[in-house]
């Protein structure tokens, strides 16, 4: 991600996750390189559309410099993970998992007892992911995505410490 030379040096975030970086707009160039490189182009989100989520109240990301990102927000007691991407280069190092602990560390620390998302129903590595962090589903989204595939909807408890693996 040579990009990253070129945007203010993010802070390292603290928590699970070593080499986590949390990351702003001003990183909104790196976070779109790794999606692009991690999902299809008609799913890529834009650096402008990054840039504009991460400038939202309640909304933050979190960055490995290997190539991963995640985009999540709070509104009162509830969070949702918004994107979670991982460069095909980097998978299955613990990467994804890692952004996925430390998202929850987040979220209950801005005072969130509830994470939310949603996975296409199809996406095994996805599911397989969340589901070794404790998410279980609680509703599903017919028809959600652009290709007509379903959506699961996925719940992981914050409100108790370890209610969940990864927290
Ligand atoms: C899903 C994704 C984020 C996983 O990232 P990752 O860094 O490879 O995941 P991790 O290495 O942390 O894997 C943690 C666990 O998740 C499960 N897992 C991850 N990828 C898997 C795969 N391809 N097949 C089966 N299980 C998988 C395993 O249990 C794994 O533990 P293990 O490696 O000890 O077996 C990544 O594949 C990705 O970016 N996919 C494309 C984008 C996407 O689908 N994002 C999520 C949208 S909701």
């Amino acid at each position: 991600m040579g990009e990253q030379s070129s945007v203010d040096a993010p802070k390292q975030a603290d928590g699970q996750g070593g080499g986590l970086q949390e990351a702003g707009p001003a990183h909104a160039g790196v976070l779109a390189a790794i999606h692009a490189a991690a999902f299809p182009p008609p799913e890529a989100w834009s650096e402008t559309v990054l840039a504009g989520l991460l400038a939202q109240p309640g909304c933050f990301g979190l960055l490995h410099p290997a190539g991963g990102m995640v985009l999540a927000r709070t509104a009162g007691d509830e969070a949702e993970i918004l994107t979670l991407a991982v460069a095909p280069t980097a998978r299955r190092r613990g990467i994804g998992a890692a952004l996925l602990g430390a998202t929850r560390d987040r979220a209950a620390a801005r005072g969130a007892t509830a994470l939310f998302l949603e996975v296409a129903a199809d996406n095994a590595p996805a599911r397989a992911l969340y589901a070794s962090a404790g998410f279980v589903p609680v509703g599903k989204r017919a028809g959600y995505y652009a290709d007509g595939g379903d959506a699961i909807v996925l719940r992981a408890d914050l409100s108790r410490p370890g209610a969940a693996a990864g927290g």
